[in-house]
């Protein structure tokens, strides 16, 4: 008898007590839990220190990170990252990074989801299918798990459509067609806006600013501006919704 009680009591406690990081089937499978999303910002920055070099705007990507998914704080939309910069700059090597801090399965997690412009949209034509597709792996995923990370990246050669379908999630909205994705992170990444930023870097440069010195608002304007109005069908996009960080070598 004593000992069923115990046995009932162990249960109780497992099952409430560390009903998330004790689950028996999390031992097999990734689960939606701190064991599986360990959201390790620490190991982000070390990661940012030790293997990129010169890019301290990054780190702000990181403050913003911690921010979002401190357990105090109800995050009041997604938080939207961009990063822009030119080939080889270093901005899959952020996204990686993060993935890697915040998953423990880091890229290859069942909640990181990575959507490249040309492989997965590349007619754009088709840009209704793919906007359905998105919508429903967007909503089917947040379901699950309200900690996904979602990269797009190639942006610069993804249907404008596709983006804007993707907004209303992103704006300031408690619920979208009953769905909450206030706790999920968009990385955007870009090669637009590069040629704006390095003739700008040249010009604060010339002016004495030193690499360390340059201050991501120093560059903020300029990407909306070049990032999103290219071909002036991101327009709606360069608004507040965006949190601009770039990670070209500065
Ligand atoms: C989650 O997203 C992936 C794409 O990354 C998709 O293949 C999968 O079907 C989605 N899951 C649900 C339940 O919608």
């Amino acid at each position: 008898m004593k000992s069923l009680a115990i046995i009932t009591v162990l249960f109780i406690y497992i099952k409430y007590v560390h009903m998330w990081s004790y689950n028996p089937i999390c031992l097999v499978t990734e689960c939606c839990n701190k064991d599986h999303i360990p959201g390790d910002t620490d190991k982000l920055i070390r990661l940012l220190k030790e293997r990129v070099y010169g890019q301290h705007l990054v780190e702000n990507a990181v403050h913003a990170i911690a921010a979002h998914w401190n357990p105090h704080y109800k995050a009041p939309k997604p938080l939207v990252l961009s990063f822009h910069g030119w080939a080889g700059s270093g901005k899959n090597y952020v996204s990686n990074f993060i993935a890697e801090s915040l998953y423990k399965y880091g890229t290859k997690s069942k909640f990181v989801h990575l959507f490249v412009g040309r492989i997965h949209f590349p007619v754009r034509e088709e840009f209704k299918v793919y906007q359905q597709q998105l919508y429903s792996w967007l909503k089917g995923n947040m379901t699950q798990c309200s900690k996904q990370l979602f990269i797009f990246d190639e942006i610069d050669k993804t249907p404008p459509e596709i983006l804007n379908a993707i907004k209303p999630m992103i704006d300031y909205k408690d619920e979208v067609d009953g769905v909450d994705y206030t706790q999920s992170i968009f990385i955007f990444l870009s090669n637009t806006g590069s040629a704006l930023i390095n003739e700008h870097y040249e010009e604060l440069w010339n002016k004495g600013y030193v690499r360390e010195d340059l201050k991501l608002s120093h560059f903020e304007k300029l990407i909306e501006k070049g990032a999103f109005n290219e071909d002036g069908k991101y327009k709606d996009y360069s608004s507040d919704n965006l949190k601009i960080l770039q990670s070209s070598e500065f």
